[in-house]
């Protein structure tokens, strides 16, 4: 894929497609529930569709139409064995949320992934779903898996890495194990999980006292189905923000986009950094916070972010990586050590690709800093992304300033994103 420097700026109405850990949850949670759920606007990305085909292959069925899915749930002991390994492709939410499900189911399940995948850590899950006597053979602490499902015991367990997915794997375990399973966490991450697992009946309740929250789920209950309206993803809508940000004579509205205060760090960072964006028509749906977001393009000013942002915004580095190297005053992101075991290592993928750009930057232990020019001379022009759909994405909107730049392997863009081209075109990219 090559972008190419923009001619008349960034304007219009692009469609953001649905949240992708939301999509994910819309068809783990109604396919061990009773009754039907009928899931409107899910991301059809290559991603959720490896969740959505291994739930058939355990024996759900699904019903798919556009961009609407009609899931027919049997209960919490309702999935069967798949006949083969479970392929997951490039999806580390599938991965860990499924291992922490099926380790309490009553049979025996392998999941493997593409070669991405398959180096990213699974000890991670496996290790805390030990506690609960969950057994998980993996291959060097990575996929292909074999999970042994089994009677698990309900556990006292705190979160050591600050993650959702961990956390995710963890709830769909104690979903199906008898008595109550504490999960404590101290850093914020999206509780997309939670929200949904109560929606559907599940008997879950969460404490906060100064920065410990605790989870408590008394297991072995049926959850009830209910409709879903995923709501658009904020994370895919970062690329057309900066894009807009960046630009001169731009303007763009974005509808319907999820904005979870567990991860609005992206909005919170760019408005610290001077940008022009309004939210407006903020309302909830489905228990989860919705806005409509007009951007337009701004004078950024450089900043310095603590390590707590991580936790609100960690997929959304690469995209504020760009935006900072057009803010007039250099930036410093602090305490970045989860983006080195995201799709690709992206702390080292940031920086190479940034210093290519002719970016001044460097990485100090966990902490990223960007000191931006007026003037970028482009000491290679190829992007290297290591099959990171993020990486792909955000190089592409720096192409809008600073190309031609030719991103390779750009078909990941498909894990998440798959109209991310034709939609950055229709306001103003030269994308081919
Ligand atoms: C996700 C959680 C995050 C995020 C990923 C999606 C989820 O990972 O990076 O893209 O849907 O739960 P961690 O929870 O491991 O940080």
């Amino acid at each position: 894929m090559i972008s190419d420097i923009i001619k008349d700026g960034i304007n219009g109405n692009p469609n953001i497609p649905g949240d992708k850990s939301i999509s994910h949850r819309s068809i783990i949670i109604p396919s061990i529930s009773n009754g039907i759920c009928e899931v409107n606007n899910i991301l059809k990305s290559d991603d959720v569709l490896h969740t959505l085909n291994a739930f058939k292959s355990m024996g759900v069925k699904i019903i798919e139409s556009n961009n609407k899915i009609i899931i027919y749930g049997n209960g919490l002991n309702s999935l069967t064995p798949s006949r083969d390994p479970i392929y997951l492709g490039n999806s580390g939410t599938s991965a860990r949320l499924l291992t922490g499900l099926l380790s309490a189911q009553k049979f025996t399940s392998v999941i493997t992934g593409d070669e991405s995948l398959s180096k990213r850590p699974m000890k991670r899950i496996s290790d805390p779903l030990s506690k609960m006597n969950a057994i998980i053979e993996t291959t060097n602490g990575s996929l292909p898996i074999t999970i042994k499902g089994s009677d698990l015991i309900s556990s006292n367990i705190d979160l050591e890495i600050p993650s959702a997915q961990i956390k995710s794997g963890l709830l769909l375990a104690a979903l199906n194990t008898r008595g109550k399973t504490n999960i404590t966490e101290t850093k914020v991450t999206r509780d997309h999980t939670e929200i949904m697992l109560k929606s559907f009946g599940a008997n879950i309740r969460t404490e906060k006292i100064d920065n410990k929250k605790t989870i408590t789920i008394d297991g072995q209950k049926e959850l009830h189905s209910k409709n879903i309206d995923v709501p658009n993803d904020l994370s895919s809508s970062a690329f057309f923000i900066v894009a807009t940000l960046i630009n001169n004579n731009s303007r763009i509205n974005l509808k319907n986009i999820n904005i979870n205060p567990t991860r609005n760090g992206i909005i919170l960072a760019l408005k610290k950094m001077g940008a022009n964006i309004l939210l407006s028509n903020k309302r909830v749906n489905n228990n989860e916070n919705i806005c409509d977001i007009e951007v337009s393009s701004s004078n950024l000013r450089g900043c310095e972010l603590g390590p707590e942002f991580a936790d609100l915004m960690i997929d959304e580095y690469p995209i504020l990586a760009v935006a900072a190297s057009f803010a007039n005053s250099p930036s410093v992101f602090r305490g970045l050590k989860e983006l080195r075991v995201k799709e690709s290592d992206r702390l080292k993928l940031i920086l190479l690709n940034l210093q290519n750009c002719g970016v001044t930057s460097k990485v100090e232990k966990d902490d990223l800093y960007i000191y931006p020019s007026k003037n970028y001379q482009i000491k290679n022009n190829l992007i290297q992304t290591d099959f990171d759909h993020r990486i792909a994405m955000s190089f592409c909107v720096m192409g809008t300033k600073l190309g031609p730049l030719k991103i390779k392997d750009s078909q990941s863009i498909n894990t998440s994103f798959p109209s991310f081209k034709n939609e950055l075109n229709k306001v103003g990219s030269r994308i081919s």
